[in-house]
C-alpha cells in the first residue's frame, strides 16, 4: 500500500488541557447537516446529545427543532403497521443513505493520521492518533489526477487516502507508488463557500474540513472534555497527596533519625 499525505492540523481539543471549541463544533454540525448527511449516517449519535455539555451545546429548543427536520420510522404507529413521524430528542441520526458510504459516528477514532516510525508508535505518542487530522486532510486532499494515470481510471484522486484503487501505470519497477494517496469512491464533497456560517467564519474547503473534523471528533468521543478535567483533577490531587505524605513521613521518623 502507498502512503497518504496527512497534515498535522492544530485542534483546540488537543493536549492535556485541550477542550472542544463549542463554536467550531457547531459549525461542524452545520457542515455535516448540509453536506455529509446526504450520504453518510451518524447512527450512534442521538439528537439529545447535541444539547449535552462538551459538544455543540445547542439550547434545548434548537435541538428539538433540529431533530424535527428528520423523519424516523416508528413501528408502534398506525396500529402496529408503522409510519413515519418527525424525530424526537430520543431518536438517533439516520444510517448512511448511500450503501458504500461508511457511518461517520466513530470515524474520527477509526482512522489514524500518524504512524511509525517503523511501528514504534512514537509519532502517535507525541502527535496523537490523528483521526481528525486524517479527515481534514482527506476532505482537503483532492487533486487533479497525476499524468501517469489512465484518464478513465475509476474514482477521484486524493493524496490523503491510502486505501483506495491505484493504477498499475503509477507503480515503478520496484513496486513503489510514484504518487501519494490513491483513488477514492467519494466525490469531492466540499467547495469554497458551500455553507454560510452564522458566526462569519471563513468557509474555505480547508476551514470547513477542519470544523467538520472537530465535530466528528466530538461525535466519536463526546466525553473528552469531562475526561480531561477528571484527569487533571486526579493528577493535582495526587500531587498534593504526595507532598503531604512526604511531610508526614518526615515527622513520623524524626525521633529515629
Ligand atoms: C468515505 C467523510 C461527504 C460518499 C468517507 C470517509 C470519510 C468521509 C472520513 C472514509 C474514508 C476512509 O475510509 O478512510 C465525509 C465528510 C463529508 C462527506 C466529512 C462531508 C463534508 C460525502 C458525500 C458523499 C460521500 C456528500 C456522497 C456523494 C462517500 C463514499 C465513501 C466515503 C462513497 C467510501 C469511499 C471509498 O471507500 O472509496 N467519507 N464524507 N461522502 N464517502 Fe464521504
Amino acid at each position: 500500500a502507498g502512503e497518504g499525505e496527512i497534515t498535522d492540523y492544530a485542534f483546540p481539543h488537543e493536549g492535556p488541557f485541550g477542550s472542544f471549541d463549542t463554536l467550531q463544533v457547531q459549525r461542524g454540525l452545520q457542515v455535516y447537516t448540509e453536506v455529509c448527511a446526504s450520504c453518510h449516517g451518524l447512527s450512534f449519535v442521538a439528537f439529545r446529545n447535541l444539547s449535552q455539555p462538551g459538544g455543540p451545546e445547542l439550547p434545548e429548543d434548537q435541538m428539538r427543532a433540529y431533530a424535527e427536520q428528520y423523519e424516523v420510522f416508528d413501528e408502534t404507529l398506525a396500529d402496529g403497521e408503522g409510519d413515519f413521524r418527525p424525530a424526537t430528542p430520543a431518536d438517533r441520526f439516520p444510517q448512511s443513505s448511500l450503501a458504500n458510504a461508511p457511518d461517520l459516528s466513530l470515524m474520527a477514532k477509526a482512522r489514524a493520521g500518524f504512524h511509525g516510525p517503523y511501528g514504534t508508535g512514537l509519532s502517535q505518542l507525541f502527535n496523537g492518533m490523528g483521526g481528525p487530522e486524517y479527515i481534514t486532510s482527506l476532505l482537503a486532499g483532492y487533486e487533479e489526477p497525476p499524468a501517469c494515470a489512465p484518464e478513465d481510471f475509476e474514482g477521484y484522486y486524493n493524496v490523503a487516502f491510502a486505501a483506495g484503487g491505484f493504477p498499475e501505470e503509477c507503480v515503478d519497477e520496484e513496486g513503489h507508488h510514484t504518487v501519494p494517496g490513491s483513488w477514492i469512491a467519494m466525490p469531492p464533497p466540499l467547495s469554497d463557500d458551500q455553507v454560510e456560517f452564522a458566526d462569519g467564519s471563513p468557509a474555505t474547503v480547508e476551514a470547513m474540513s477542519h470544523d467538520v473534523s472537530a465535530f466528528l471528533m466530538w461525535a466519536a468521543e463526546p466525553h473528552l472534555n469531562a475526561r480531561k478535567q477528571a484527569g487533571l483533577t486526579g493528577v493535582l490531587f495526587l500531587a498534593v497527596l504526595a507532598v503531604l505524605l512526604y511531610l508526614t513521613n518526615k515527622r513520623v521518623w524524626a525521633p529515629v533519625k
